[in-house]
């Protein structure tokens, strides 16, 4: 880091640079945009079965209600690219893969699209709808896990591109060979993402042109999974969403909305919107699979770990695989000589499962970070002990360093603030009143990943700085935190900065997903700004060329010389300046170390005695992601992953009715998420260690960290509480009530 500029923004708790376009509704979001005039209305109406075929869909009701222009079926819907083999080949095409709608008269999932109403507004389309009359013949659907396992078979990869399994050493006889073993089976049901917004498009086509406003994460996959879908050039497709309501995952990929509305503001030579209703947004805006997890650990009686396992059988889309990591976290955790990790799908008749905020850690570390929490307590050990006396020197798997991990350090530091030590081993031992009292802890681990990314940066003589990119901003502080790098950078105060991003004609970046934005985002702007600082160097001339020079103040300083930015330009480039810089992708670092982001999550539980209601009383992240950007956006990440976790432990599950193959609490009455009531105390620590194998910043991903572990620190603390160890999430009431009354005998 330039010393001159350690004073700068970066690292500065500031405020959102859009929170107050935020709070006065004058940040545009997708629905909202107007500069098209007035967009024709589009209303979805899905199928009422799970699988099986449209035998006759009459529409002509629907097509005299006044105010419609069209209803489009799979018997008028333009061509589209095919869909293509259910094993997705790469990772990268995934995200790319043409997704048609209305494709065909086959139904393959509950709720699928069959028909879209355009009308000139909102409620003639909805009505409409209602008046389409479909016939099916239909077929039983496979939907239950649990009493499906030995259909499971073995998919070439997970997610992200990792093995399907791994071993090391020979498990099975390091396994039974322990003189302390745990082999316990959990279960995490189905998760919807629920982002405040919903789906939503408007697409405005002209001539060969498609402009698709939309709330995407990722702009480039969403611009060429569009184009595929259409089957035209993604040069010809421009996607703008410059403000998102919340993605969590639910928007890296094209969902029926956009297709949709593209299609039928081709056909009508119009602009169309279309958004998905809340309760459609289950079945077809993704969804994490449910699974079942079989964790084995073996240790010596001293708490080494001998052997460690996880297995994870989760359910998979029969028309389009998804294979969430859940167990790839358990490779670079814990040191053990014998290890085994697996993933298998069970093919069900639903819409493919997506990434769902920390994808494999989130549900496999409630489950693995559980079974340690169980194991320890059987070897007689603190569960923080337990885990120190298994940290590994190198990657257990990888067999290479780590490039940082703070792991001992952050829980060490959470178990001095959390006062760890005033918890009583033996559970259900604390109380107060008719309220058990328990803590829990749980360890955290995520990778730290960096996309391929291009930024641009220009200066004009008025001393403006604009910078532009295809990043975006789905909630987490983006345009704050690329504020703060280029006004760092360039020595600028923030307020000469304006960062543009949400639109696919800005240089192309990785966009927000996989917590890889900041770092991703972040160094492609760095990178720009010091090409910039080049220009002006040379620009500024001689005596500027030989010494070392600072950018600060909005000045250009050498030895003995100074001048303002703005007159430099004046100067010599009245026209302004303009440099690209870009970072990535993942280069030697990322293969001779090991990149992960780590933490440590301290909980306080009170259970009602006769009631079950479990509330938490304080909640401690103690978080090692490398160089903290903003560590008021970044705490708000945190806890809001807490939050997460919280739900997973708790309250979260998408409901399926395992006989028709629907999602049945698909809407915010239903599928409880928790909410500030529901949280009395939460705190954030950050441990500072800037990472420079991970980039020129030092800065490590955290957005999806805060999730990882959270939920198991939770069920860890209720277990404490009581002595109720329940191992199918979420943990409601009706699983603690009967250990409860028995407790009272
Ligand atoms: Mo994330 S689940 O990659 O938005």
């Amino acid at each position: 880091m330039n010393p001159a500029t350690q004073n700068g923004p970066i690292g500065q708790p500031l405020d959102r640079v859009d929170g107050r376009l935020k709070v006065t509704g004058r940040a545009t979001y997708a629905y909202e945009q107007q500069e098209m005039g007035d967009a024709l209305y589009g209303y979805i109406l899905g199928a009422s079965i799970a699988r099986g075929r449209i035998d006759e869909i009459d529409t002509h009701e629907a097509e005299r209600t006044p105010g419609v222009l069209h209803v489009m079926t799979h018997r008028n819907a333009p061509a589209q690219a095919a869909f293509g083999p259910a094993l997705t080949p790469t990772p990268a095409e995934v995200f790319t893969r043409a997704r048609p709608v209305l494709a065909s008269d086959r139904v393959r999932y509950h709720d699928e699209p069959l028909a879209l109403v355009v009308a000139s507004t909102f409620e003639a389309a909805r009505a409409a709808a209602r008046l389409i009359r479909v016939r099916y013949s239909p077929e039983q659907g496979d939907f239950d896990l649990a009493s499906r396992l030995a259909q499971a078979y073995i998919p070439p990869r997970t997610n992200a591109g990792f093995k399907t399994d791994s071993a090391l050493g020979d498990f099975e006889s390091g396994f039974d060979a322990a003189p302390v073993r745990l082999d316990e089976t959990y279960s995490s049901p189905y998760q919807s993402h629920v982002p405040m917004e919903p789906h939503a498009s408007i697409a405005v086509w002209s001539g060969d042109e498609l402009t698709l406003y939309t709330s995407a994460q990722t702009l480039a996959n969403f611009r060429g999974g569009l184009a595929n879908t259409l089957g035209i050039a993604p040069e010809r497709v421009r996607v703008v969403s410059p403000y998102i309501g919340g993605g969590f995952g639910a928007k890296l990929i094209v969902h029926p909305d956009a297709v949709l509305a593209a299609l039928a503001a081709r056909v009508l030579e119009r602009p169309v919107k279309v958004a998905l209703t809340r309760q459609q947004m289950f079945a077809n805006a993704g969804y994490r699979p449910a699974m079942q997890h079989r964790v084995r650990l073996a240790a010596d009686p001293s708490g080494k770990l001998t052997a460690l396992g996880h297995d994870v059988w989760s359910t998979t889309s029969r028309f389009e695989e998804y294979c969430e990591q859940t167990a790839v976290f358990a490779r670079s955790l814990y040191a053990a000589p014998n290890r085994l990790t697996r993933h298998r799908l069970v093919p069900v008749d639903l819409n493919r499962g997506e990434w769902m905020r920390s994808p494999g850690e989130a549900p496999g570390m409630l489950a693995f970070e559980s079974a340690m929490d169980e194991l320890a307590e059987r070897l007689g050990l603190d569960p923080i002990q337990l885990r120190i006396r298994n940290e590994p020197q190198l990657d257990p798997e990888l067999g290479v360093p780590f490039a940082s991990r703070n792991l001992l350090a952050c829980m060490r530091t959470g178990a001095e603030r959390f006062g760890w030590g005033r918890r009583n081993p033996r559970p259900g031992s604390v109380r107060e009143g008719r309220k058990l009292i328990g803590m829990g802890m749980a360890a955290a681990i995520r990778p730290n990943y960096l996309g391929l990314s291009k930024a641009e940066v220009s200066l004009s003589p008025t001393g403006r700085v604009l910078v532009r990119l295809d990043m975006t901003d789905i909630g987490t502080g983006t345009y704050t935190i690329l504020t703060q790098v280029a006004a760092h950078s360039l020595g600028v105060p923030m307020s000469a900065v304006q960062v543009q991003l949400g639109d696919s004609r800005f240089p192309r970046t990785a966009g927000s997903g996989g917590s890889w934005g900041a770092a991703s985002a972040g160094s492609a702007v760095e990178a720009a700004c010091q090409a910039l600082k080049q220009q002006l160097v040379q620009a500024a001339g001689a005596p500027y060329q030989q010494g070392a020079v600072h950018f600060a103040d909005g000045r250009i300083t050498t030895a003995g010389r100074s001048e303002r930015l703005g007159d430099l330009l004046l100067r010599m480039a009245p026209a302004g300046l303009r440099a690209e810089g870009s970072v990535g992708p993942m280069g030697e670092d990322y293969k001779q170390f090991s990149q992960h982001s780590n933490g440590a999550h301290f909980v306080e539980v009170a259970v009602d005695i006769d009631t079950g209601e479990v509330r938490l009383r304080r909640m401690l992240a103690v978080i090692g992601a490398g160089r903290i950007l903003n560590p008021k956006t970044a705490r708000s990440q945190i806890l809001g992953g807490m939050a997460w976790g919280v739900g997973a432990a708790l309250m979260e599950q998408t409901l399926l009715d395992i006989r028709h193959g629907h999602f049945v609490n698909h809407d915010l009455a239903e599928y409880l998420i928790p909410v500030n009531g529901d949280i009395a105390a939460m705190d954030v620590v950050f441990l500072e260690e800037p990472d420079p194998r991970a980039n020129a910043l030092g800065v490590k991903g955290l957005g999806e960290l805060g999730v990882c572990g959270a939920g198991a620190a939770v069920a860890n603390a209720v277990y404490n509480a009581t002595g109720i160890r329940v191992r199918e999430f979420p943990l409601t009431l009706d699983k603690l009530l009967p250990g409860l009354a028995a407790l009272e005998e």
